[in-house]
C-alpha cells in the first residue's frame, strides 16, 4: 500500500505496510524514545531544570512550619497594606512560601551563593511560582509541597508573579524575594 494515494481496497489493514510508510513510523519511533531520554537526561545536565520533590501535606501543617520560621527569622515588615514580614532565614535551611488567595507569604531574603531548601503550598486553590526575571515557573498546587533546591546566583530584587488563573484577584498576586 503506498503511503501518498488513497488504499486501492476497503480492507486496507490487511495489505502489507509500504515501505515508506514504515520507515516513517520507524523514524518517529526512535525519535519519540530520544526525546524521551532527554526529558530524563535534562535532569541531570540541563542547566535549566529544577527537578522538585513533592509530598502531601495540609494548610494546617504547611502554615505551623511556615508560621515557626517567620517567627523565628523575620528581620522587618515590608511597607506594603499587609506589612509582610520579611524573613531572611540561615544559608541551608528550609524555607517556606505559601501561595494562597491573593498574596505569597511571606517576603524572604536569601544569600547570594547559599543553598536552600524551598517548600511552596498553596493555601486554596492552584497558583503559580513565576520568578522574574528569572526564568522560573513552577504550579503550586494545594495538598501538595514542592520541594526546589535553590542557589540564587545573582543578587537583586526578584517578583513571584501568580502565573495561574486563580480569580477576580490574580493580577494582584506578586510576591517577593530579596537576593544580598
Ligand atoms: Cu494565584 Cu493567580
Amino acid at each position: 500500500m503506498s503511503a501518498i494515494f488513497p488504499p486501492a481496497e476497503r480492507l486496507w489493514y490487511k495489505h502489507p505496510i509500504d515501505r515508506v510508510e514504515g520507515t516513517w513510523i520507524a523514524i518517529a519511533l526512535i525519535w519519540c524514545l530520544i526525546m524521551f531520554a532527554m526529558m530524563v537526561g535534562w535532569h541531570i545536565w540541563g542547566k535549566q531544570n529544577l527537578s522538585t520533590e513533592t509530598y502531601r501535606t495540609t494548610p494546617e501543617m504547611f502554615m505551623a512550619k511556615t508560621q515557626a520560621m517567620v517567627d523565628k527569622y523575620t528581620v522587618r515588615t515590608e511597607k506594603d497594606e499587609n506589612a509582610t514580614p520579611v524573613v531572611a532565614p540561615p544559608a541551608g535551611s528550609d524555607v517556606y512560601f505559601i501561595a494562597r488567595l491573593w498574596s505569597f507569604y511571606p517576603v524572604l531574603e536569601l544569600e547570594k551563593g547559599k543553598t536552600y531548601k524551598l517548600h511552596l503550598t498553596s493555601m486554596d486553590y492552584n497558583h503559580g511560582f513565576s520568578l522574574q526575571p528569572a526564568n522560573i515557573n513552577i504550579q503550586i498546587v494545594p495538598g501538595f509541597e514542592h520541594v526546589i533546591t535553590v542557589t540564587p546566583n545573582q543578587s537583586g530584587t526578584y517578583s513571584v508573579v501568580c502565573n495561574e488563573f486563580c480569580g477576580i484577584g490574580h493580577h494582584k498576586m506578586v510576591g517577593r524575594i530579596y537576593v544580598k
